[in-house]
């Protein structure tokens, strides 16, 4: 059985010279070093395979490791509230498939697929267009904005609540509901009192707010995602309500406050890199593979955990049945032993050879993000109008602040002024 350790979230990693190990494990996930724990990554990427970490789990920042397990069913995502959520009793974590394996993964997966395939998302294309023109057009007429608010929130958010069927003048109470279990991902020793509260309340609001929604679209059906749901549930045996509840708050929290991170994590690094935007400027058509690259180089999603379900060996370590990894996608995604030059971003990377490993920021295997295909989507055409309108993008805050989260890391707040 696995204990529950915490980790100091107060106290602060020396600065000044290269950080131990233990230093890098806290700098991984205090505060403090939000704007940049890729240093620490290092650290704990040199040190081994596997690291012994917080919450009695090892952690894994390499790639080949990471890439393995997450593909392996020996190991199962179901323990994840066990290990970080220890006290709730999961009706304030609505995670539905996310952390369910077969059959019920399965069942559940299922029903939403269709909405997601990168065929079926392609109709949303000119809407997508749309949205995003409109956008950059606001963001180069204001001047100086801040991306966050005002650029990486509005496009995932309309996008994914317009594919759920949430109604324009709901979008922001969803907004707000979401950002309290966004940040209730993280394991619950790093959150305060008001943090956790804010989890739970978020999870009850969602609750009724979709019971009235689905009561809605039975009395006046839609072609929207909480109408089809609706429809499975009211067939009885496939989709029990709290399921479908579950299923409609993932998607609409993990169907905009990653993209959001993307989004201003994308704007930041093509900021940083002048040369990229430049090349990106003259090539609209390496928008698609950019996206690949932003996500490999900076992309939101950090950690995940996985338990192994027996006893095994992996790289000289033993773990036993119920043992638990952190696994650091983000490290993984800058191990130089899978990518040549990790710390460059390279738009063309993804564009130029098949051989570049795939990157781990949607995650590998049975858990694979629903939504990639919808953030591709969504990313690409954010990229092609920026490239389109071609603004110089002045930081006026580097780095910027961000947010404390550490599952879904991402920027408090980008200052930038857009000039044509
Ligand atoms: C940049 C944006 C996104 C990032 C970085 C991201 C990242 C991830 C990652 C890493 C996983 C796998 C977690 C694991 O294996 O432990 C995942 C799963 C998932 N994502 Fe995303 N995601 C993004 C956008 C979206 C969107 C737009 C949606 C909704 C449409 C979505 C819905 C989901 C769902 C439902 C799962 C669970 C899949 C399963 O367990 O089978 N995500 N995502």
């Amino acid at each position: 059985m696995t204990t529950h350790a915490t980790v100091a979230p107060t106290a602060t990693p020396d600065p000044a010279g290269p950080l131990s190990v233990e230093e890098a494990i806290l700098a991984s996930f205090v505060p403090e070093t939000r704007h940049d724990p890729y240093p620490a990554y290092e650290v704990l990427r040199e040190a081994g395979p596997f690291v012994p970490g917080p919450f009695s789990l090892q952690i894994v920042s390499r790639y080949a490791e990471a890439d393995a397990i997450l593909q392996d069913s020996a190991w199962s995502h179901a323990n994840e509230p066990a290990f970080l959520h220890p006290d709730s009793d999961g009706s304030d974590l609505p995670a539905s498939f996310l952390w369910m394996e077969p059959p019920d993964h399965t069942r559940l997966r299922r029903l939403v697929t269709k909405a997601f395939t990168a065929r079926g998302l392609e109709s949303l294309r000119p809407r997508v267009e749309e949205v995003a023109r409109e956008i950059v057009d606001d963001a180069i007429r204001a001047g100086e904005t801040d991306v966050v608010e005002h650029v990486a929130y509005p496009l995932p958010l309309t996008m994914i609540a317009e594919l759920i069927g949430v109604p324009p003048e709901d979008h922001a109470s969803v907004r707000a509901m979401s950002a309290g279990i966004a940040r209730g991902l993280d394991p619950d020793t790093l959150l305060t009192p008001k943090e956790l509260q804010a989890r739970v309340d978020g999870a009850a609001h969602f609750r009724d707010y979709f019971e009235k929604l689905v009561a809605e679209r039975r009395a006046r059906p839609k072609d929207d995602l909480v109408t089809a749901l609706a429809q499975v549930e009211a067939e009885g045996d496939r989709l029990s309500t709290g399921e479908m509840i579950a299923t409609l708050t993932v998607l609409l929290v993990a169907g905009h406050e990653t993209t959001v991170n993307l989004l201003a994590n994308g704007v930041l690094s093509l900021a940083r890199n002048p040369d990229q935007f430049a090349l990106l400027r003259a090539n609209p058509e390496l928008a698609l593979p950019a996206v690949d690259e932003l996500m490999r180089y900076d992309g939101p999603s950090h950690a995940t955990t996985r338990m192994a379900v027996k006893d095994m060996e992996i790289a000289g370590h033993s773990f036993k049945e119920g043992d638990g990894v952190l696994i650091l996608l983000a490290s993984a995604n800058r191990d130089p032993r899978a990518f040549d030059t990790p710390e460059r971003l390279d738009l063309t990377r993804y564009a130029q050879s098949a051989s570049v490993p795939r990157h781990l920021g949607f995650g590998v295997g049975l858990h694979y993000c629903i939504g990639a295909p919808l953030v591709r989507l969504e990313m690409e055409c954010m990229l092609r109008e920026l490239a389109r309108r071609a603004p110089v993008m002045t930081l006026l805050a580097d780095p910027p602040p961000y947010r404390p989260n550490i599952v879904v890391r991402g920027i408090a707040e980008l200052p930038v002024r857009f000039e044509v």
